[in-house]
């Protein structure tokens, strides 16, 4: 799929962001060998328990049968979304080394595999 593509899905997606206590609205696109899916940060009153919009993509994905990932395109236009340590951990646990990663807030788009953003990773 092309990132303009993702870029649109993505838009779309971020209606759903639920982020009432950072404002800060995040959403990305999981491409997978089946379909896509779509995740957002959900927040909480209880800041931890807050999810990324990174995992909910990956969780949604998986639990509906899907382990296999090429690509994942991750939009805010609040900033330059880029994951967090935890979301780069469950990557690795489904992705490998050259999923590609695509940041972006709408103008600028920086591309990145897992390898380097996650170059040294926990496994068993
Ligand atoms: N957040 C994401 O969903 N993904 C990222 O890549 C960065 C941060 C969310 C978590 C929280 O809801 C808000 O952005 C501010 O940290």
């Amino acid at each position: 799929m092309k990132v303009e593509e993702m870029l649109n899905i993505a838009r779309k997606a971020i209606e759903n962001s639920y982020c009432p206590y950072s404002n800060f609205h995040v959403s990305a696109v999981l491409i997978g060998k089946k379909e896509f899916y779509t995740g957002v940060n959900i927040e909480n009153v209880s800041y931890g328990l807050t999810m990324c919009a990174e995992r909910t993509a990956i969780f949604k994905a998986v639990s509906k049968g899907e382990k296999n990932f090429f690509s994942m395109l991750i939009y805010s236009p609040d900033g330059m979304p880029y994951p967090c340590g935890a979301c780069r951990q469950v990557m690795a646990e489904f992705c490998s080394e050259d999923f590609e990663i695509i940041v972006t807030n709408g103008k600028k788009f920086e591309v990145f595999t897992l390898e380097k953003l996650l170059p040294i990773r926990f496994k068993l």
